[in-house]
């Protein structure tokens, strides 16, 4: 790689980051209980509850420090009820942590699980709410990132109302680039975090609920660290959260959410994913790779290719590397047959043209 050339993180988060976002991690040094970060933090659960236009009047938002998996483990210790069932759709690597966690949580759960490369199977969840009286939530992944898959949350959604089933959903790598319909799939909380689509940088995650959630829906979460009571009243009150916050990823994380509203919100870095995704597809297809999902079958986020003969991971890995490009593995026993491009973050037509010409040269026949 050239001294002059980006190295561009194509693994999903962290991702490469805008230099506007870059320049606000050096900003002045600031105490996490002073007043200026109880108005950060103030004004960063605001706009987060304002990505989404279905948000912004029945939900608030908390911040966390901790990656996304501390977000979802909060969610599921403080929402996921102690005396009656949740139902976990598993078909990746991050249902089945959602599942580990309720079972250190000692909460009752039912698991709906399939392979996965599979979507949810509709029928076998219908099957184990009839079968399971016991089942009072329903928790699923949006996108479950270990292959790509955009879980197709209208027929589960639809099901939550019609059996009003409170959803609650993993959307930590879906959150800013994604359509996230909270009314129709009746989500009462989600899980996010900002080093992923919102294009922020990894230590902080965040929990959105709805206010009637927070009012009286929380369940003693048997942690102290992720006790989202504590942090509501902070956050929501004093302005102070109960711990230490991490102070530059919030800088960076409000100037992300500035840049993506001007650049014109979710929908717009859907766009512009979908364009980098096709454009990657397309090179790859002409080379002869194969996806191990349907196309139609992908987020925007994140597409997951077949490893073709004559090709090991690290092969693949270490050659793209060596030109500025990290590309991310597959999980369990995935982690021989593919390999995984995501394409968020602040990537320039000249870094994906540089792509082009690099996954050119690693495919074609060595
Ligand atoms: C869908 C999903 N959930 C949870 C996580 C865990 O996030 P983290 O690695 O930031 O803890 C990830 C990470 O990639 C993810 O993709």
């Amino acid at each position: 790689m050239a001294d002059t050339e980006r190295s561009i993180l194509l693994n999903p988060g962290p991702v490469t980051l805008s230099n506007r976002v870059r320049q606000a991690l050096i900003r002045d040094d600031w105490c996490h209980r002073e007043p200026e970060f109880a108005e950060l933090t103030r004004e960063i659960n605001d706009h987060l509850v304002r990505v989404y236009r279905e948000t912004a009047c029945d939900f608030e938002s908390v911040m966390l420090t901790g990656s996304g998996t501390s977000a979802v483990e909060a969610m599921m210790a403080n929402f996921a009820p102690r005396d009656t069932a949740t139902l976990v759709i598993v078909n990746g690597v991050y249902g089945k942590r959602i599942a580990e966690m309720l079972k250190v949580q000692g909460k009752p759960l039912h698991i709906s699980e399939v392979n996965w490369d599979q979507p949810i199977d509709m029928q076998s969840v219908a099957a184990a709410l009839d079968q399971h009286a016991d089942i009072s939530h329903i928790v699923a992944v949006h996108h479950e990132t270990t292959t790509g898959r955009l879980n197709d949350l209208n027929p589960l959604g639809e099901l939550c109302r019609e059996r009003e089933i409170p959803l609650l959903l993993d959307c930590v790598s879906s959150f800013g680039a994604e359509a996230i319909d909270v009314e129709g799939w009746n989500v009462v909380a989600l899980a996010a975090t900002a080093g992923k689509c919102l294009h922020g940088v990894p230590g902080i995650a965040f929990v959105l609920a709805r206010k009637s959630l927070w009012a009286t829906g929380l369940v003693a979460p048997g942690s102290v660290y992720l006790d989202l009571s504590a942090y509501y009243q902070g956050q929501h009150g004093t302005g102070y959260s109960p711990f230490t916050q991490s102070v530059q990823p919030a800088f960076a994380l409000r100037e992300a959410l500035k840049e993506l509203e001007e650049e014109g919100g979710w929908e717009q870095r859907r766009s512009i994913y979908r364009r980098r995704a096709g454009e990657i597809a397309m090179i790859l297809q002409k080379l002869g790779l194969k996806t191990l999902l349907r196309p139609e079958d992908y987020s925007c986020v994140l597409w997951s290719w077949l490893l073709p003969e004559g090709y090991t991971y690290e092969s693949v890995h270490d050659y793209l590397k060596q030109q500025g490009f990290v590309i991310y593995a597959g999980q369990g026993e995935l982690g021989k047959q593919i390999f995984r491009i995501a394409h968020m973050g602040d990537i320039s037509s000249d870094d994906l043209d540089r792509l082009m010409k690099a996954l050119g040269n690693c495919f074609d026949g060595g």
